[in-house]
Order: structure tokens, then C-alpha cells, then sequence
């Protein structure tokens, strides 16, 4: 029998990777990508949902994590950092498990999701929650990674950009193209970078006829590609993307702009909005952040931006189960009812 064997070995010959590099896998990738009904009658198109909380650790991390850690082991590296909104982080913990490293994270306090910090606590990792915000964060990663002896396992590391464009292959693998429109949501733009060079890698070598254009939401409170500015105090309810001043700024608008692309913003109503859509509409549960593509491609089709007839390929990026809370929020209360079928079937309305 087979499985999949993670991105590493899936994609080998189009990775960083030698055939004597220590390969450090939980089997990564091979995420599903599944018909979007609900979002193709509203859009008139052909949507498809490429869900990444279907990953090792909950979130698309693990496809540059499984890149960044073999990469840390080969090199030699006993010990790892990286600033985080909490799904890199856990990833790196995981990952870090599997190679006998020391992990070292570091959070903005208070602002990342409590599945999240749970992951990187029950790995083993070093954790500090820094008292400032995830931009903050990456500046001490930086700084403690120039200076001591760890690596560096932020998107900033270019090997991550690498295993996360293995997305962008799998969905030309599956779809036997590349779709017309990819969205997703925008943090510290690394993800974006990776699918276009994913599509761009694909088309480059003729295994795909085209390239999408690429659509970025980020959220109106931390939004500072849209506003052409950093945010100094950037604020939303998707943790995920609480991001002022992103690293890969600049090539998350080569992105755009070589695809013919957009980045755009959605409020954190629209992304609730959409986030109660997929769990209760299409059946996937998806944290806020994700909900932030999804979300983006309702509010350009009320906008008139989408064309009937395409192919649409939403990333949802991270499980819902990593911020349960939005989920429990908001939601009426379970009734309790005695040992007795005929009050549980009253209470069901079956009577
Ligand atoms: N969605 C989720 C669930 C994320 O965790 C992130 C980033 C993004 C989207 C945005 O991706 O940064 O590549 O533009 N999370 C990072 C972290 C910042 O620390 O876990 P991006």
C-alpha cells in the first residue's frame, strides 16, 4: 500500500534537496482540494477550496517547516527561532521534535489562539510571549538568530517559500492546469510569494498552460499592503494575520502585479461572515484568517469584480479547531435534557 510521502519526497527534483539530505517529513501536503457548491452558485463559477488545515499540525506551515527543518538539520543546527502568530510556531515545534532540535518561539502576548500556543507547549518548545506585536517579534527573531547560535525558520528563509509553493503544484496536479483566479489571505505575505512561484515554476516548465491571477485579502485593521503603509498597531479577530509591516511586502506585490492580480481588504464581519459560511454551508471548519480568502471572493463578486465561468481556487489556510472560540461565540447553547428519548426527540423537534 501507499500514502503520501510529504513534499519533500512528492516534489523532489523541483526542491533544494540532495540525495543525501536528512529528510524531516510528518508527511505534509497532499491536502484536500474540494468543490466549493455554496461559493460556485454565488459566484457563478467553478470554486474549489484547497483546504491546508488538513496538514500535519493544522495549518500549510508544515509544507515550508518540512523545508526549513530539513534544511536546519543538514547545516547542522541544534536549535531553531521564529516569530510567530501561533500556526508557525507550532509547526516549527512539531517539526523540531522530529529532528531532535530545540525550538524557540516567540509570540505576541495575548494575540495568538489558545490551540495554537497548546501545540507549541505540548511539542516541548522554548516559548516567550513578547510584549509587542508579531512584527516586533520577528525583529527579535532576526536579532537572536544574527547573533547566537539558532536558525531561523520565519517565511524570511527562503527554503519556506519553497516547500509552500508545493501547494500551488499539487492543484495543477489535480485540476491538469492552473486555475483562473487563486485568492488567499495576506499576513506576512510569505504564503502568496510561494503560490506564485509555485505557478510560475509550473508554467515556466510547460507543465501548466498559464498562470493565475492572484488575489490577497488582508484584514482592514492590519492591511498595510493595501494602505501603502506599515501598520504600527495593527488590530483583528484573525490572529492569524495580525501583521503591520510584512516581510515579503515587496513580492507579494510582484505577485500581484506580474499575474494582473489584486490585494485587497475584507473587514472582520466579512470574515466572520464567511467563516460561519464554509463550517455551515460547505462543511469545512477553518479559522478566521482562512475565512479571509473566502471572504475577499464573496465581496468582489458582490462587487461585479468576478466573471461568471471560471475556475477559482480559495486557499483556506489553517483548522478551525486551533481557535475554537469563534466558533463556540455567538452560537445558541446546548439544551440539557434527562436520560429520556421522548424529551431528547421533543427537544430535536422530531415530534
Ligand atoms: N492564514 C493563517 C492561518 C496563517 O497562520 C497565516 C500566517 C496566514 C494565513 C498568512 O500567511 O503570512 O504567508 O501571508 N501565519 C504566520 C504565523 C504569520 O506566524 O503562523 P502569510
Amino acid at each position: 500500500t501507499h500514502q503520501w510521502r510529504g513534499i519533500i519526497e512528492e516534489y523532489r527534483d523541483r526542491l533544494p534537496v540532495s540525495d543525501s539530505t536528512p529528510v524531516v517529513t510528518l508527511r505534509e501536503g497532499g491536502t484536500p482540494l474540494v468543490p466549493a457548491r455554496v461559493l460556485s452558485e454565488r459566484t457563478g463559477c467553478e470554486v474549489h477550496l484547497k483546504v491546508e488545515g488538513a496538514n500535519p499540525t493544522g495549518s500549510f506551515k508544515d509544507r515550508g517547516m518540512t523545508m526549513a527543518i530539513t534544511r536546519a538539520k543538514e547545516e547542522g543546527a541544534q536549535a531553531v527561532i521564529c516569530a510567530s502568530t501561533g500556526n508557525t510556531s507550532a509547526s516549527a515545534a512539531a517539526y523540531a521534535v522530529r529532528a531532535g532540535m530545540v525550538c524557540a518561539v516567540l509570540v505576541p502576548q495575548g494575540k495568538i489562539a489558545l490551540g495554537k500556543m497548546g501545540q507549541a507547549l505540548v511539542h516541548g518548545a522554548k516559548i516567550l510571549q513578547v510584549d509587542g506585536n508579531f512584527d516586533d517579534c520577528l525583529t527579535l527573531a532576526r536579532g537572536l538568530s544574527d547573533n547566537y547560535p539558532v536558525s531561523l525558520v520565519n517565511s524570511v528563509n527562503p527554503v519556506r517559500i519553497e516547500g509552500q509553493k508545493t501547494a500551488a503544484f499539487e492543484i495543477v496536479d489535480m485540476l491538469g492546469d492552473a486555475p483562473d483566479i487563486h485568492v488567499l489571505p495576506v499576513g506576512n505575505a510569505g504564503n502568496i510569494t510561494a503560490y506564485w512561484k509555485g505557478y510560475t515554476e509550473y508554467a515556466a516548465d510547460g507543465v501548466a498552460t498559464r498562470k493565475p491571477r492572484m488575489w490577497g485579502f488582508q484584514a482592514s485593521g492590519s492591511a498595510p499592503i493595501v494602505r501603502g503603509e506599515v501598520v504600527k498597531d495593527p488590530s483583528t479577530i484573525a490572529t492569524a494575520i495580525r501583521i503591520g509591516n510584512p516581510a515579503s511586502w515587496q513580492y507579494a506585490l510582484a505577485a500581484r502585479d506580474e499575474s494582473g492580480g489584486s490585494i485587497d481588504e475584507v473587514t472582520d464581519r466579512e470574515i466572520l461572515r464567511a467563516y460561519r459560511l464554509l463550517a455551515s454551508q460547505e462543511g469545512v471548519f477553518v479559522e478566521p484568517a482562512s475565512a479571509a480568502s473566502v471572504a475577499g471572493l464573496l465581496k468582489a463578486a458582490e462587487q461585479g469584480k468576478v466573471d461568471p465561468g471560471q475556475r477559482i481556487v480559495c486557499t483556506v489556510t489553517g483548522n478551525g479547531l486551533k481557535d475554537p472560540d469563534w466558533a463556540v461565540a455567538g452560537a445558541p447553547q446546548p439544551v440539557t435534557v434527562p436520560v429520556d428519548a421522548a424529551a431528547a426527540a421533543e427537544r430535536l423537534g422530531l415530534v
